[in-house]
């Protein structure tokens, strides 16, 4: 069996990888190595920042994911800085941020970056479209999942199960880029 490692300290990604690759013949191992998000203009500059620090100490062909939640109403705010953001005003934040906007759409991407020791990184990017709630709703998840409405859906990602988030998510669509390129490794 070939294994893959996903250098993250995130329990809810590893657990969504771990679900889809299931299927193939792959592995997964997690290893919370951390490294530096540097602050970049795009999901895919932070991920190639990651790649490069990792790269350095690591000699095992891995992967590594970045996501950010792009509301239109706030300009793509607060995409790049979702983390930082999470974790300083948090959902209710961006819901006070909104109080007043009859806009509510939004986009989910994700990045994943697959990295082997002596080649260049390659990016696999999903997106997912949808609006965000007016309340928080749901248990389930993480992160922005409880303001989160997919397009055609009417739970939020937090009231969905891990499977069921994966056939919309953002990071399901990349990791589905990501299986077709390893079936064909
Ligand atoms: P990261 O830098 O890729 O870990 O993600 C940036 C921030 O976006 C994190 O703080 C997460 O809370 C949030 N985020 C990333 N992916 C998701 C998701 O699938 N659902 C909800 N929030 C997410």
């Amino acid at each position: 069996m070939k294994s893959i490692y996903f250098i993250t300290g995130n329990k809810g990604k590893f657990s969504e990888v771990k679900e889809k690759l299931k299927r193939l013949d792959v592995a997964v191992i997690q290893e919370n190595l951390g490294y530096p998000e540097v602050q970049g203009d795009s999901l895919e500059e932070v991920a190639g920042y990651g790649v490069e620090h990792i790269k350095k100490r690591f000699l095992h062909p891995f992967i590594i994911e970045d996501a950010g939640l792009f509301v239109d109403a706030l300009d793509g705010f607060p995409g790049v800085y979702s983390k930082y953001v999470f974790f300083t005003i948090g959902c209710k934040g961006i819901l006070k941020l909104l109080e007043d906007k009859k806009r509510r759409t939004a986009v989910f991407r994700s990045v994943y970056a697959y990295s082997e020791p002596n080649n260049k990184p390659l990016f696999f990017i999903g997106e997912c479209q949808g609006i965000i709630t007016t309340k928080e709703r749901g248990e389930g998840g993480f992160g922005y999942d409880p303001i989160f409405i997919p397009d055609g859906e009417t739970k939020t990602f937090a009231e969905m199960n891990t499977e069921e988030k994966n056939t919309f998510s953002h990071r399901g669509k990349a990791l589905d880029k990501l299986i077709d390129f390893l079936k064909e490794k």
